[in-house]
């Protein structure tokens, strides 16, 4: 079969790869915006007084007209920046409105990429009790690259060799596998084909033998009987080798429709006379076919005008991939058998996977991994230090640990998230094949002679001896919850130093649900190289007008954790170069022995502002501070509900999602703090369940 012919059989209808709902906008004239304008920006950039060389009363009423002009307002609102700080606020659900009016007109999506769901002003949807809203547009999703791998695990019992992984999501910060981000193009085509070759090679393994065929290890015996090139095999024989690749590869069976549409493909293909050649390219056809790459999310119409559910088929995939990264069979069956219809039969099956003690926990520590981001610390390089052990891979894998231990007791996990004194510290376990169980051990041991007078992982922690019952509770005083484990500092990091802004950054984004706008390309982000100065004092460089109206919303929320080294050790005072004692470090001829250090005293203070929440505004003193500040906070959690929605939805929140963001919110509460009473939560909400009559609008197929 040639590749375009895969090709065709691949495509997905354009319209439906990734749309997503389209932007609500109030008005299709513009005037409202023009409006906004000139109340909240003409005094200031008018034909007399041009602030910063920008003019705004004459502002085209249609963006594409001032394409460049409009966007620029758009940005600035948007990012809160214009009006500035003294003048009156404009209201939120304005502003908002005319970010989103402007983007819709410019062909802009920018509100729906990777961290920027807080575009969405975080009153407007927590604001005030919502009501049920339109659900969103139908969708398709690709696989994510774990759950394709899943997929192979599904279908091929042996091991495939050769197989490689053509998805990839977006080099981006924090959760990424949004549907709307991801089609499958030529390239990943070419690997899907090669990759399904050699799926079917594993599924057909066999050898001929005096004329008979013999199945190897792994294959599937109905398979294997249409590899006799000799026998011409039945309908029959070709219909259950058809429906046993759709079971394996889709969780369904063939329809008679496209039993015979494979029946023809394979008449076609056996005219060369290779019939087993003719069977691999079927059975090839099956997993490259779309609802085998894509989730399908489509809804079929339900009782009530313009609403559509998401079919049973469709929900048993949606709801397996949400928890984990293969089919679940318990979902399959359920779905066949009509018993996936209600929001009860979802509920009950999410409870029972959340509750399996043998279910991978890969996709729900993912969630924790892109929204803490502390797995970042792996890729921070740095000096090996003389003194101790930095192994930033066990420092990762103990943070793991510790989530999945919050997850497990599964209450007040957000507060025990941010606040626990308990941590894993060098943790590993080993079999102990008499005993037959895992047994603890040191995740790094020292070795004599490449570790020679180094303190183990254990002393980054403040902890002096190795203890094998773990999580271990941390002295008193030092350190609370991911944001003070040491992967979390060193993500946070840069080779030589704490990494303040960006620290900072992630308090205000993923805690706070504010924005900061991107570094602007041409500033030059770096502190002075000043080696005698702290680098609190090094970081005033942001103070400056032009930095400020961006750094005010980072660099103060972290500065505390300047109480941690960027090793992520607790440390008492900074040490800073003393040019005095250095100038004076010379031997009995004047030549310099080196640099000396002396400790600057640490200053560990910080300021909440501007947060959304009064009663978190206010200086704090440290970083234990800052945090249990944060983790009381009704704001921080519901900013955490947000990005929980982002990953088990698959997109940014839009207006419409309030009620399942405030149901999510009063079930994480209400049940004292279970992750998984959250998940339930979502995952039976409307905004998963249900999907609008597809109508788009003229022109809204961006
Ligand atoms: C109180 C006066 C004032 C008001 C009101 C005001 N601006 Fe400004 N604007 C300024 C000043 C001063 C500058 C130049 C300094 C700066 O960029 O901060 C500026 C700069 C800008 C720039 C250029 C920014 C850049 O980085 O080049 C844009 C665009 C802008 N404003 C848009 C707006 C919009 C849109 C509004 C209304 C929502 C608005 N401004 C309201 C004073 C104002
Ligand atoms: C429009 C917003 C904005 C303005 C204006 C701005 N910055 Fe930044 N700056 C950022 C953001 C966002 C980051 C964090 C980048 C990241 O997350 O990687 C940053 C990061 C930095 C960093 C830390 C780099 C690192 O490695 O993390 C320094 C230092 C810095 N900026 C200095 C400055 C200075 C000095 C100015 C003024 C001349 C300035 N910035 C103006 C947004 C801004």
């Amino acid at each position: 079969m040639t590749r375009a012919v895969w090709l065709s059989l691949l495509a997905v209808t354009p319209i439906l790869a990734g749309r997503e709902p389209p932007a609500r906008v109030a008005d299709p004239d513009g005037a409202p915006a023009t409006q906004f304008v000139a109340a909240h920006c003409v005094k200031c950039h008018g034909p007399d007084k041009r602030a910063g060389g920008v003019r705004l009363d004459d502002l085209p009423a249609d963006p594409t007209k001032a394409p460049d002009r409009w966007t620029a307002v758009r940005d600035q609102v948007r990012d809160g920046l214009m009006p500035p700080a003294k003048e009156p606020r404009p209201d939120a659900a304005r502003a908002r409105a005319v970010v989103a009016w402007v983007s819709e007109k410019s062909g802009g999506r920018a509100d729906k990429a990777p961290n920027r769901g807080n575009l969405i002003p975080h009153e407007l949807l927590f604001g005030k009790p919502a009501r049920a809203a339109d659900p969103p547009a139908p969708r398709v999703w690709r696989l994510n690259p774990e759950a394709y791998m899943g997929f192979v695990q599904g279908v091929a019992r042996g091991k495939v060799n050769g197989l490689v992984q053509p998805f990839v999501l977006v080099p981006e910060r924090g959760i990424r596998d949004f549907a709307g981000l991801y089609a499958i193009d030529e390239p990943s085509t070419e690997i899907l084909i090669r990759n399904a070759e050699a799926i079917v090679e594993v599924q057909t393994a066999h050898e001929l033998k005096d004329g008979k065929v013999l199945a190897k290890n792994g294959a599937v015996r109905e398979f294997v009987a249409l590899m006799d090139p000799k026998a011409e095999p039945t309908a029959q024989q070709l219909e259950s080798a058809v429906q046993v690749q759709f079971q394996m590869a889709l969780g369904r069976r063939a329809t008679a429709d496209e039993v015979e549409r494979f029946g023809a493909l394979y008449a076609k293909c056996a005219k060369t006379g290779d019939r087993p050649g003719a069977a691999k390219t079927v059975l090839q056809a099956v997993l490259l076919k779309t609802d085998a790459l894509y989730r399908s999310e489509l809804g079929k119409p339900d009782g009530q005008f313009g609403r559509r559910t998401l079919a049973a088929t469709e929900l048993a995939v949606a709801v397996s991939l949400a928890l984990g990264h293969r089919r679940d069979p318990a979902l399959t069956a359920a779905a066949a058998k009509g018993e996936l219809t209600t929001r009860e039969h979802v509920a009950a099956h999410v409870r029972r996977i959340l509750a399996d003690p043998k279910a991978d926990t890969a996709r729900l520590l993912g969630f924790f991994r892109e929204f803490f981001e502390y797995g970042g610390a792996e890729d921070v390089f740095k000096d090996k230090p003389k003194a101790f052990v930095h192994q930033p891979r066990q420092l990762v894998a103990d943070t793991d640990r510790l989530v999945l231990y919050v997850l497990a007791a599964d209450r007040d996990v957000f507060r025990e998230l941010l606040t626990t004194p308990k941590s894993f510290v060098n943790y590993a376990t080993a079999k102990n094949k008499q005993k037959g169980a895992d047994e603890p051990k040191p995740g790094v041991v020292l070795n004599p002679i490449n570790n020679k007078g180094q303190s183990g992982v254990e002393s980054v922690y403040g902890v002096e001896t190795w203890e094998p019952v773990q999580p271990v509770t941390l002295p008193a005083n030092t350190r609370l919850g991911i944001l003070m484990q040491p992967s979390w500092l060193v993500a946070w990091s840069t080779n030589f130093d704490n990494d303040p802004v960006r620290r900072g950054r992630w308090v205000r984004e993923r805690l706070l649900g504010g924005n900061v706008p991107d570094l602007p390309i041409g500033v030059v982000a770096q502190v002075p190289d000043d080696p005698h100065r702290t680098f609190r004092d090094r970081l005033t460089v942001t103070r400056a007008a032009q930095c400020w109206k961006c750094h005010q919303r980072m660099d103060e929320l972290g500065l505390p954790f300047e109480q941690f080294d960027h090793f992520g050790r607790l440390r008492t005072a900074e040490p800073v170069l003393d040019p005095e004692a250095t100038a004076k470090n010379v031997d009995k001829k004047g030549k310099p022995l080196g640099p000396v250090y002396r400790d600057a005293p640490l200053v560990t203070s910080g300021t909440v502002a501007d947060s959304g929440d009064p009663a978190l505004d206010g200086p704090v003193k440290d970083a234990r501070e800052l945090v249990t500040k944060l983790a009381n906070s009704d704001r921080a959690r519901q900013v955490f509900v947000r990005h929980a929605f982002r990953y088990y939805l698959g997109r940014n929140e839009a207006l419409a999602d309030a009620k399942a963001l405030q149901d999510a919110d009063r079930a994480f509460v209400e049940s004292g703090g279970s992750f998984k009473a959250l998940v339930v939560s979502l995952l039976t909400s409307d905004s998963f369940l249900y999907r609008t009559a597809p109508n788009p609008p003229a022109g809204a197929t961006k």
